[in-house]
């Protein structure tokens, strides 16, 4: 297929010759009503009904038992660190084909990020290559796994990449034999079942993130999951200050963050996630559009994994060459049809350059010819 003719194609998707961007929010709900609910009582800041009611909503939706709303996803992640417990010096393993928040997060604690390569299929943390670099570097002592220099690998954090899941069963297993935690970074895909369960409620804590291209939007804003109640009620209380509940007293028992989502972004969700399920759903109609249209073309459409059910929250091809992803690139954006190529890889960035890294052969082929395509919500 001639890149012109996806071109059209996509047009006459959204009905329009104008711009088309990679992901736009959609607000058709009860948005205006909560939002103005929220002006109308003051209550917009960190204390207030909707943040209560979104992280219950959130809770019961993923089935997730507790919920933590934050700012944001980084500020998410960085709390799922700190409660796994990762220290200054520790390592963590994760993906060098992910947004650079997921790594940012690592550094904040003063851990550094240690690249494992990504699954063809799904596009997350490998298994495998999960498996051979624990079995090739690292050696267990006294139940913790250290790596060869000496380090503690104290964390793998996994990212379902566009919200298709990754094999978190099998990664969760081999945490289990080298006594590492299991981090689910999933930013990207609320609504996405692995095995017919929830993304993000397979680790013992996870990250979400509600920023505005995100399938559901806060306008900025995260979420922290967990089964533990003593990591819920951890979590709560170092994102808001570490303050001690009491009627008038400011203590406070340690240094902490101010992390709490405001009331008014907390009503905007509350909103959105009313119109979740019919999103995906026109998501998914989306994809297997894309799919039919692409299926004799040199472009490959990237399918929700084998035992998975996608958000398809961004979908994305797979081009013959760099030099074809470069052109459909420039023609597709210079036709007002927003596409971008996946993220820079992250040991490629100068902050993590020289971070210690196993084999990224699917993450480097990837980084080479992926392009993603508009994926938002029409509701047209
Ligand atoms: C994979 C991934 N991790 C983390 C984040 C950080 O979320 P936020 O932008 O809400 O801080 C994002 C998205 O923005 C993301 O895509």
């Amino acid at each position: 297929m001639s890149t012109e003719r996806l071109i059209s194609f996509i047009q006459d998707y959204y009905k329009t010759t104008e711009f088309i961007p990679l992901h736009a929010p959609q607000f058709e709900g009860n948005e205006r009503k909560y939002v103005l609910d929220t002006l109308d009582s003051t209550f917009v800041s960190t204390v207030g009904a909707y943040v209560d009611r979104f992280e219950k909503q959130v809770a019961d939706y993923t089935k997730a038992k507790y919920a933590v709303a934050t700012v944001n996803g980084t500020a998410a992640l960085h709390i799922a660190l700190l409660l796994a417990g990762v220290k200054m010096g520790d390592l963590v393993i994760t993906q060098a084909l992910t947004f650079v928040a997921t790594c940012n997060a690592i550094s904040y604690l003063g851990a550094e990020p240690v690249f494992v390569d990504v699954n063809i299929e799904t596009l997350g943390l490998c298994p495998i290559a999960l498996l051979e670099f624990l079995d090739q570097e690292c050696v267990v002592r006294e139940q913790a796994c250290f790596h060869k220099s000496g380090k503690r690998i104290r964390a793998v954090v996994v990212m379902h990449t566009f919200g298709h899941p990754a094999k978190v069963d099998e990664l969760l297993s081999t945490c289990k034999k080298y006594f590492i935690e299991l981090i689910e970074d999933a930013a990207e895909s609320l609504g996405s079942l692995y095995k017919d369960q929830h993304t993000g409620t397979f680790a013992k804590t996870s990250a979400l993130s509600f920023n505005g291209n995100k399938v559901i939007t806060t306008g900025g804003g995260g979420m922290i999951l967990s089964r533990e109640k003593s990591i819920a009620d951890k979590a709560k209380h170092v994102t808001t200050t570490a303050k001690q509940p009491h009627p008038y007293e400011f203590y406070h028992d340690e240094i902490a963050f101010n992390y709490r989502m405001p009331n008014i972004n907390a009503a905007l969700g509350c909103a959105q996630l009313e119109q979740l399920n019919d999103y995906i759903e026109n998501k998914r109609m989306l994809a297997s559009l894309y799919q039919s249209e692409l299926i004799a073309s040199e472009l490959e459409f990237i399918v929700e994994p084998k035992g998975a059910r996608s958000n398809y929250w961004l979908n994305a091809v797979i081009c013959p060459s760099k030099k074809y992803r470069d052109e459909m690139l420039t023609k597709t954006n210079q036709a007002g049809v927003m596409t971008r190529p996946v993220w820079q890889l992250i040991h490629t960035l100068p902050m993590f350059k020289d971070s210690l890294r196993g084999n990224l052969d699917n993450s480097i082929y990837l980084a080479d010819r992926l392009v993603n395509m508009p994926s938002s919500v029409s509701l047209t």
